[in-house]
This record gives C-alpha cells, structure tokens and sequence, in this order.
C-alpha cells in the first residue's frame, strides 16, 4: 500500500497492522528520549489548506520522532493566495523531494487527485478532505477504542459503538462507520434526519433519529461537532433544540455501559453536542484521543514509507534501546 486515501483502503489484516505496530511504537513515547532513526533522510510534508489543530501538529509530531525532515505548508502565507493551482504547488513539492505528503483540504477528492495525477511520487495521506474521510482520525479512534475495551489488542467485535450528531458534515464519521466496520464493531449512526448524508443506507451501521433510544449499554459513544463553518442551510430550529435532542449530557451518559467511554474528534462545541461536564468526565477518553493520534500516525508513516514490511516494528524499537 502506498497511500492512505480512505478507511476503506485498510482491509482487516493492514488496519490491525496499523494498531499493532502503533502499540509498539507508544513504547517510544514513554521513554526520556522520543526519537527513532526510522525515517532518517526522509522528508515529510504537512500540506494544509484547511485550520487544523489536532492532526497538523500530531503528524508533525510523529514525523520528528522517526527523524524525519518536516515542512509545514499552510496555505495562508503561502502562493496559493496569488491563486497558485494544487498542480503546481504539487510540482513543487516534487522538486524539493518530498517522500509523504500529508494533505488537508476543503475539497472531498483533493487527495485523490494528489494521489492519481502523478504529480508526486512519493505517499499521499488524507488528512481530511471536505466531508468526505478523515482515515488517520478513524485509526487513532480505533486505537483508543482497542485500548480502553479490549486491552490493546485484537478486534472490536461485537463492541457497540454509537456515533452522534452532524453526519452530513462529518469525515470523521464516514471513515469511522468504514474502519469500525472492518474491525467487527456494531455502529449505530444518530442525527437529525437534515444531517443524514444521502447514500446513508450503503453504510456498514445502523442508523437512528432517537439518541434515547440507543444509548442503553453502549460500550462507546462518540460526539460530532456541528460544523457550523459548513452549513448553508438551516438544519435545526435552534441550537438549545439540538441539545435536548442529540446533546450528551449527564442523565444520558449515565444509560451507557458502565465500563462505557465518550469520545469525541474536537475540536468540541461545549455546551452544544456535549456539555463540559460530560466531556471532562472520568470514563471521557477525549485526550487520550490526541495522545493516540501520534503513534497512530508514526505507525502509518512508518508503514507507509517501509511499504508495510513484513519485519516486525519491535526491531525499529529494540535496535535504538
Ligand atoms: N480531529 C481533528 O481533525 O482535529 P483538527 O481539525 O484540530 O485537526
């Protein structure tokens, strides 16, 4: 595998791979020294055209502790305001040897189109396009979801998992029902139905109008944000309505399995689709969410760039002890 375009480009072999080789690598993370020599010489890309906190800075961070060359390129500061096409700053990626190119961008497909045009040889990974996938968001939630429900290891079969609010809008969702899927979880997708995509019954998931009805014993429950940057219409009557609807609060937090944990991408509306207090709960595994996102995405660079050898990680790992 060279990209990393979609969930569904993991079958279930490559996406447990994935977390497994992650697991290993978190072994890095614990130590005083953070740093593989791995990806010595290797130069990675950060291609960002949409804000980004979370994934910018944890594949940035990721990269540096395989030794890899970083270049952050955002698209404020940069050519494109003088109206500079994805082409040629592609080519210009090229040129200056770039081995993974990690792309953000408003348009569902630019990765797609990074990775077919032939503009650049090296890997291309999608770190959300438009609407449509978010995959390395879906690994890192698999990876705390593996890590709280099942010990770190195997599958999610027979979890269930609950995916709550603005679907329509939502990359992270799509990408989780996919890789969720793939792994054996039952997921069951909620909204109101003005935030269900059209397409929805093609989904591997269930898909409910009624949080109240879903929540009994769920082993996770995974907040969306309400993308308001990206709505053109008026999709709910009031934001006070959604709340009571599909917000997390307490009283419903409470209905979930006991050993049950809240997720949520962020960046968070508090007080909208999860109150404050929900979310700073002891059973929220939100922060862990971003820890995980930096070994899930050094596990992935590694691979990538390694062509998901058949070696073992642990040599990476032990050689540099
Ligand atoms: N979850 C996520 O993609 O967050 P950022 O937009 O901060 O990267």
């Amino acid at each position: 595998m060279k990209h990393l375009l979609s969930a569904s480009d993991l079958n279930y072999n490559s996406a447990i791979r994935v977390l497994d080789t992650a697991r290993e690598l978190s072994l890095v993370t614990d130590r005083p020294v953070k740093k593989l020599p791995t990806l010595r010489g290797r130069t990675v890309v950060n291609l960002f055209f949409e804000d980004s906190t979370r994934t910018r800075i944890s594949f940035e961070a990721a990269a540096k502790r395989l030794s890899a060359d970083v270049i952050n390129f955002s698209a404020k500061g940069s050519s494109l305001s003088k109206g500079e096409s994805l082409k040629d700053t592609a080519l210009t990626l090229q040129a200056m040897g770039a081995d993974a190119v990690v792309i953000r961008h408003g348009s569902s497909g630019a990765p797609h189109r990074l990775a077919s045009a032939g503009w650049i040889d090296g890997s291309i990974i999608n770190a959300g396009d438009g609407t449509h996938e978010h995959p390395t968001q879906a690994l890192l939630d698999a990876y705390t979801l593996r890590d709280h429900l099942n010990g770190g290891v195997g599958d999610l079969a027979g979890k269930r998992i609950v995916i709550v609010g603005d679907v329509l809008h939502s990359r992270v969702a799509r990408s989780n029902v996919i890789l969720l899927a793939t792994l054996g979880a039952q997921v069951t997708v909620v909204a109101p139905p003005t935030l269900v995509p059209v397409g929805i019954e093609t989904w591997p998931c269930k898909v409910s109008y009624d949080l109240d009805a879903e929540l009994d014993g769920a082993d996770a429950v995974m907040m969306l944000r309400v993308q308001g940057e990206r709505m053109i219409h008026s999709y709910f009557p009031t934001t006070r309505e959604y709340s009571r609807r599909y917000g997390l609060n307490r009283q419903r937090f409470e209905r979930i399995s006991e050993s049950g944990i809240v997720m949520h991408p962020g960046p968070m509306n508090r007080g909208m689709e999860i109150t404050a207090d929900v979310a700073d709960a002891e059973r929220s595994v939100i922060v862990d969410q971003v820890t995980n996102g930096v070994t899930v995405r050094m596990a992935v660079l590694y691979l990538l760039l390694g062509g998901f050898p058949d070696d073992s990680v642990d040599s990476a790992v032990e050689s540099d002890q």
